[in-house]
């Protein structure tokens, strides 16, 4: 017999979806371990020996694990799949490099650094707030917020769904009447840097991110992507408390 593993976590290995996501899958009865329902997210299975289905699919815990860097363009929706039919960032990968999932996301709005990857157990602890990963926007926003503004920013903001951490705030430029900021959050809320922004009175007019975790799309234009290095995705794993084991 293989090692005993915690179902959602072989799920997400193999490229389901995230861990988190796989949670859902299993509480919905979409998972039959050896023939029956599982309903427990904490169900433990051999991956080596036990038969995982997913809406009736087989899944291949060994499948490998992909991380790609991408530069997301503006105009492309982050998810999946779209009922308005809009573009959306699979689009823009080719086929072999398919089954990856977004960490996070970008509004279809705005563009910059995106993550792409398999490894649940990796884009669950980046997205844990107890990790505290750095992500950093250059926003542009309309008309030039006051020192005093961009302090509050700093500090933190009470938002409807409640009071933001410290962010760093710096003002990089000015064109036209409008300001160019650089802004880092260690939180990932629902438009965050929109509700941030808005609440100072002063909205985003674009919207780019430039770093997540220490990585950055400097070599990137729009719409391309490449494969992390073995050093980022050390450095990455390092810094969410992950092993180096693969
Ligand atoms: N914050 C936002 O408001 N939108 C994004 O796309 C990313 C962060």
């Amino acid at each position: 017999m293989g090692q005993m593993e915690r179902l959602q976590k072989v799920m997400a290995r193999a490229g389901v979806a995230s861990r988190r996501r796989c949670e859902e899958l299993i509480a919905a009865g979409l998972v039959k371990v050896n023939g029956k329902v599982a309903r427990e997210p904490g169900t433990k299975v051999d991956p080596a020996a036990d038969q995982i289905l997913v809406r009736g699919k087989g899944i291949n815990p060994s499948s490998s694990r992909q991380y790609i860097l991408m530069y997301k363009p503006r105009g492309y929706i982050t998810t999946m799949s779209d009922e308005k039919g809009r573009r959306k960032v699979p689009d823009l990968l080719k086929d072999n490099d398919g089954r990856v999932y977004p960490v996070g996301r970008l509004d279809y709005d705005s563009e910059g650094l995106l993550l792409l990857t398999n490894d649940g157990d990796l884009t669950h602890a980046l997205t844990h707030p107890r990790h505290q990963i750095p992500k950093t926007y250059q926003v542009r926003v309309a008309g030039m917020p006051d020192e005093i503004r961009l302090k509050q920013m700093e500090k933190g903001l009470l938002l409807a769904d409640g009071p933001t951490a410290p962010a760093k705030v710096r003002l990089k430029g000015k064109k036209d009447g409008n300001a160019l900021l650089e802004l880092t959050i260690h939180e990932g809320r629902k438009h965050q840097v929109k509700r941030m922004c808005a609440h100072i009175g002063h909205p985003v007019m674009r919207l780019k991110r430039t770093s997540l975790g220490g990585l950055d799309i400097a070599d990137l234009k729009p719409g391309q992507y490449r494969h992390l290095t073995g050093d980022e995705l050390k450095m990455l794993r390092r810094k969410c408390g992950l092993g180096n084991n693969k």
